[in-house]
């Protein structure tokens, strides 16, 4: 129930707005206090009329007509609701929202508010599918904004795909619980590593791999929004840092090392960076130049510390859960195997990172989580759902 909640609904134009009036009406059976914002586009789709008879209250929808009012601005009209929400989110919204464009008042109230955030997406599929579009999405999740659908279906512009606003009936659940979310990890310290590192050979050289962050800093997001109090030590990524997350940003392997020795005490440790093995010995400190017909630089390389096997040595600042990651392109699970025991972590999560699966930079990841006596393989997943479930699974042994 939402008895004496107050939300704060936006509604952009598309033409799932019909469905927003039943929302609004769902809202109020449920004893939430509604009150309702429509974008310039979403009044060719419905009526301030219509939204104000249901919601029974006035409908925002100019900037300007705000600062006559005494005592109400739009920083204020933000913050005095338990939450936001966006529905139907319009791919245009969603892309205001994510470059942080205040060109009209729900856009204004988006950028200023520090309330939660839940959109609905609708659109077309091929807009829902865009790069452009997933891209903006990655950033608003990575700010912890939540996400009710698309669903899929078939759709108003005759075609068939996800891209269909939520159902009403999960929207009003999706409310309920970003008022009310789980959060079994509170109290909990949770150290995480993410991204590449990077190994300098001089100052404009460097040797590093291919990983992106993306699966790391979902787990970071994902542990944090069940409570957890979070650092994310991160080699370079382009991965926006995640929101209520503290982050160390490092380049090297022995940096890595040492930012997370700093982040102990730690109740559970998630090594997902890909720390390179070696490093350059002896790192030139000045650029090397190359020499007419001469013979091409010897690097020497010297071992890297082992992140995981260090944080999973016995000692009284052993987090007590360490989960390592194996990146394997062949017998994924008996070197999934091997590698718990060498490296003495309690879990690993094993994916196939051969290029015909685009796991590397991809937004889909299929794992198996591996643990002393059991391998549990999940689907092949969006990289932000087994970071949920990762999440979950370690709330169940910590809590
Ligand atoms: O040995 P390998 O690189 O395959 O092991 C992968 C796991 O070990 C990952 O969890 C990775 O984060 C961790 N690792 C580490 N430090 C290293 C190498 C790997 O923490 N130097």
């Amino acid at each position: 129930m939402l008895n004496g909640k107050k939300v704060f609904l936006i509604i952009s134009g598309g033409i799932s707005a019909y469905k927003s009036l039943d929302l609004i009406r769902r809202l109020r059976e449920q004893g939430a206090d509604v009150r309702c914002c429509l974008t310039e586009n979403a009044q060719q789709f419905v009526t301030p009329l219509s939204v104000s008879a249901l919601s029974q209250n006035p409908v925002f929808r100019d900037q300007f007509e705000l600062s006559n009012e005494a005592g109400i601005n739009h920083i204020e009209l933000s913050r005095t609701s338990d939450i936001l929400v966006v529905a139907p989110a319009t791919a245009d919204v969603m892309a205001k929202m994510a470059a942080g464009i205040a060109d009209q008042l729900a856009t204004t109230l988006l950028l200023a508010t520090d309330k939660p955030v839940l959109i609905a997406p609708a659109m077309n599929v091929r807009m829902w599918q865009h790069a452009a579009t997933q891209a903006n999405l990655a950033t608003l999740t990575a700010r912890g904004i939540s996400t009710v659908g698309p669903n899929e279906g078939p759709m108003a512009c005759n075609e068939f795909g996800p891209g269909r606003m939520a159902e009403v009936a999960e929207i009003v659940a999706a409310i309920d619980a970003a008022l009310s979310p789980a959060r079994p990890l509170a109290g909990r310290r949770a150290l995480v590593t993410s991204g590449p590192t990077v190994e300098p050979i001089d100052p404009v050289r460097f040797i590093a791999n291919r990983s992106s962050g993306k699966q790391g800093h979902a787990i970071a997001a994902a542990l944090a929004a069940l409570g957890a109090e979070v650092t994310l030590v991160s080699g370079p990524s382009v991965q926006p840092d995640p929101a209520g997350v503290t982050v160390r940003h490092v380049e090297t392997a022995r940096e890595m090392l040492a930012a997370c020795k700093a982040a102990l005490p730690a109740d559970v440790a998630v090594c997902a960076a890909a720390v390179a093995d070696w490093g350059v010995k002896t790192p030139a400190a000045q650029k090397i130049k190359k020499v007419a017909g001469g013979a091409p630089p010897a690097i020497e390389l010297c071992a890297n510390p082992d992140i995981l096997a260090e944080l999973s040595a016995a000692s009284p600042a052993r987090p007590r859960l360490v989960v390592g990651f194996a990146a394997e392109t062949e017998n994924l699970t008996a070197h999934a195997r091997e590698k718990l025991a060498r490296k003495g972590c309690d879990w690993i999560v094993a994916n196939d990172v051969s290029p015909e699966t685009g796991t590397f930079g991809g937004d889909a990841n299929q794992v198996h989580l591996i643990t002393a006596d059991a391998c549990d393989s999940w689907p092949a997943l969006d990289k932000r759902e087994v970071a949920a479930r990762l999440a979950i699974r370690i709330a169940e042994v910590l809590s």
